[in-house]
């Protein structure tokens, strides 16, 4: 079977991190090879810029310049070599999660994300994108409860809402990549949807 790559999707505190464990879990139980990754970051120049991305604040621009100049690390010196070495790639967010920050949330243009997009990653982008869509309130109230505040979580629920909303529509925008999943379900209700769509979707027995 032709590995795939899978983005996972989503809001502060809407269970990436949580599904991405238990996705890759999965998929390396039945016998598949899985890289298990997440943006920023992924390769060790993309951690450098996520470093300094985490660092502080940053014109919107700017900031969706370093996302893509990391993500071209992580493509081509990560993801790529291992999908080429026939592993799946299980990913905490990707390049939709810079267009619902930085154009949906700040306000960059939407042009700009498609430009970067276009230059530095031409045709590729995830097999299946699974976007965990919890409503701003129950994530924020999750990712406080977790206890590690990050500096989007500081921005207000308008922010959040703008970016939420920038996931859905885009969803709807690219229907056969995405698949939208009801993230307020109990943990293992949202993983057996998951497991479920990458069935459907992917081919997996
Ligand atoms: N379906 C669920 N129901 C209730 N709590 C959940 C669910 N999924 C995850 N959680 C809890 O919510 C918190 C946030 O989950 P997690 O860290 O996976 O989210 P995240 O989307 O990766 O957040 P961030 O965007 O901040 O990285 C964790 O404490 C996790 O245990
Ligand atoms: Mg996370």
């Amino acid at each position: 079977m032709i590995p795939k790559f899978v983005s996972l999707e989503g809001g502060e505190g809407s269970g990436k991190s949580t599904q991405v464990k238990i996705l890759s879990n999965f998929l390396a139980s039945n016998g598949y090879s899985v890289l298990r990754t997440r943006e920023p970051g992924g390769s060790s120049g993309a951690e450098a810029v996520r470093t300094l991305l985490l660092s502080r604040s940053w014109d919107p621009l700017a900031e969706m310049a370093l996302h893509f100049a990391a993500r071209r690390e992580h493509w081509s010196r990560s993801i790529r070599p291992s999908l080429e070495a026939g592993s799946w790639v299980v990913c905490d967010r990707f390049f939709d999660s810079t267009l619902a920050y930085q154009v949906g949330g700040q306000g960059a243009p939407r042009e700009v994300w498609d430009q970067l997009r276009a230059a530095l990653l031409g045709k590729v982008a995830p097999d299946l994108t699974l976007l965990l869509d919890v409503p701003v309130e129950v994530g924020l109230a999750r990712a406080t409860a977790r206890g590690d505040t990050n500096r989007y979580e500081t921005l207000g629920s308008e922010f959040h809402r703008r970016v939420r909303q920038t996931f859905l529509d885009q969803a709807k925008a690219e229907p056969g990549r995405f698949a939208v999943i009801d993230a307020t379900q109990p943990l293992a209700k949202v993983s057996a949807d998951i497991r479920d769509t990458c069935r459907a979707r992917l081919g997996l027995p």
